[in-house]
């Protein structure tokens, strides 16, 4: 019933290259170890060898959770496997969806016991190129840490996996004949594979896979395909000094944090972006203050991480709280640095936020520039991502 695919990522079997997968993350700060699971042998047996787009680097992998395709293929079923929530109605992918670019389209989204998070849920194309992760956590810097969130989190209930169901929960991979081989591929030296390090680690090595860089943007870079004269005009727009959105959003990735295999020093900026400024105090509302409910500081009062716009036009709402519905909103707020909020409880003028990044100033943008903007934007659409069977809903019947 689950038909067995051939990767698109190849595999090989020589050493050298897995010592040197293995090796990336040395000085480039990958940070927090990985799971407890032991599986140094897929590190030296089979070498995991990206296929990767034009102009992007090999990302960073923790040493001790080295890619192999057999650890994709496995992580892949966890993602998208309901089991793996405490009542057994949510899987990483009910709020992960791949034709929204694993975004959910909801503005922000809800657990499986029915509890609202407080952020948007955020596309994951190219996650492993992120050095931190979330909307505002400069501490969460690797993958494997982050899955923690929403599978034991209390606050709120995501995935709802607690002290009390935990082993119950592993049970059912270990019960499901579908998994034996799955874990056994992924985890060849250990004999009870199936345990919450590997099941994290696989995960992980999945969400590495996802990689997008077949847009229409990356093919006219390559010559393959040709702009219309709004995508160009809105590409000059974006790059040029009149709307200068590659302050913060730049490079292969259109963001400001990346790192990748060769990275040294790891730059890790948040913005605010003027997007509240309640009673003019300049205050976010709680709890998303940005960087400040964890750092305390006002400095960092409604600074977020600058989001990727790869599949932008798919990840509707926008910002961290889902509270821009359309990209013409988003340009109409940009173009006037920031939002002003005329009646409510969040009332006040985010245009005159006093904690407002000095880059996120007024823009003479007209109508036209917008339009022609936001065609843009549209280019970095890859259907090919949204729709790689690779990476689908393997419990989906075709
Ligand atoms: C209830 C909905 C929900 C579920 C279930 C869920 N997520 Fe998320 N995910 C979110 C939200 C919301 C955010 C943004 C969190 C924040 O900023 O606080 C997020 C953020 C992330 C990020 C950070 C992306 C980035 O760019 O930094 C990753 C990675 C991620 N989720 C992976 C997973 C995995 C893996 C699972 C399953 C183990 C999972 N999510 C389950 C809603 C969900
Ligand atoms: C000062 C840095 C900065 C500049 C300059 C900037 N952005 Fe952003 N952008 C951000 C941050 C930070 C967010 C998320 C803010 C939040 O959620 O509070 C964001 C969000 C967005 C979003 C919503 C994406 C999503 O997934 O929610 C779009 C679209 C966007 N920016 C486009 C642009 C365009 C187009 C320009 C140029 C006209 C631009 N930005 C200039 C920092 C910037």
């Amino acid at each position: 019933m689950f038909e067995h695919r051939h990767f698109r990522l190849k595999l090989s079997v020589t050493s050298a290259l897995a010592g040197a997968l293995a090796a990336v993350c040395g000085l480039a700060g990958c940070g927090g170890n990985g799971s407890s699971s032991g599986d140094a042998s897929a590190s030296t047996t089979t070498a995991w060898v990206w296929a990767l787009p034009g102009g992007f680097p090999t990302p960073a992998v923790p040493a001790d959770n080295p890619m192999s395709a057999a650890k994709v293929d496995l992580g892949r079923f966890l993602f998208y496997d309901k089991r793996l929530s405490g009542n057994g109605t949510q899987a990483c992918a009910s709020c992960h969806f791949q034709d929204k670019a694993f975004t959910d389209g909801l503005a922000v989204s809800r657990g499986s016991t029915g509890e609202f998070t407080a952020r948007n849920a955020q596309a994951l194309g190219n996650v492993a190129y992120s050095p931190t992760l979330t909307w505002a956590n400069p501490s969460l810097v690797v993958l494997e840490r982050q899955m923690e969130v929403p599978l034991f989190g209390e606050n709120p209930v995501e995935m709802g996996i607690t002290d009390r169901n935990k082993a119950a929960v592993l049970q059912r991979f270990a019960d499901a004949a579908l998994y034996a081989p799955k874990f056994a591929a992924a985890y060849p030296v250990d004999a009870n594979p199936v345990n919450w390090g590997n099941v994290i680690n696989a995960i992980a090595t999945f969400q590495r896979s996802l990689i997008s860089g077949n847009s229409k943007y990356d093919q006219a870079t390559s010559g393959l395909a040709v702009f219309s004269v709004a995508e160009q005009r809105g590409k000059d727009l974006f790059f040029g000094d009149k709307a200068a959105c590659t302050q913060c959003h730049q490079g292969f990735n259109f963001n400001d944090q990346v790192i990748d295999a060769s990275s040294q020093a790891v730059k890790k900026p948040f913005h605010n972006i003027g997007l509240y400024n309640i009673g003019g105090s300049g205050a976010y509302p709680e709890p998303n203050r940005g960087v400040m409910e964890l750092s305390g500081l006002y400095q960092d009062m409604g600074a977020f991480r600058a989001p990727s716009l790869r599949n932008v036009e798919v990840t509707a709402p926008y910002m961290h709280d889902g509270s821009v519905a359309t990209l013409e909103e988003v340009l109409d707020i940009i173009a006037e640095g920031g939002r002003n909020i005329a009646s409510g409880a969040n009332a006040g003028d985010g245009r005159q936020n006093p904690f407002k990044s000095p880059l996120a100033r007024p823009l003479a943008l007209t109508a036209q520039d917008k339009a022609d903007l936001i065609a843009f934007l549209k280019t970095l659409t890859d259907p090919d991502f949204l729709g790689n069977p690779l990476q689908s809903d393997p419990f989906k019947l075709p």
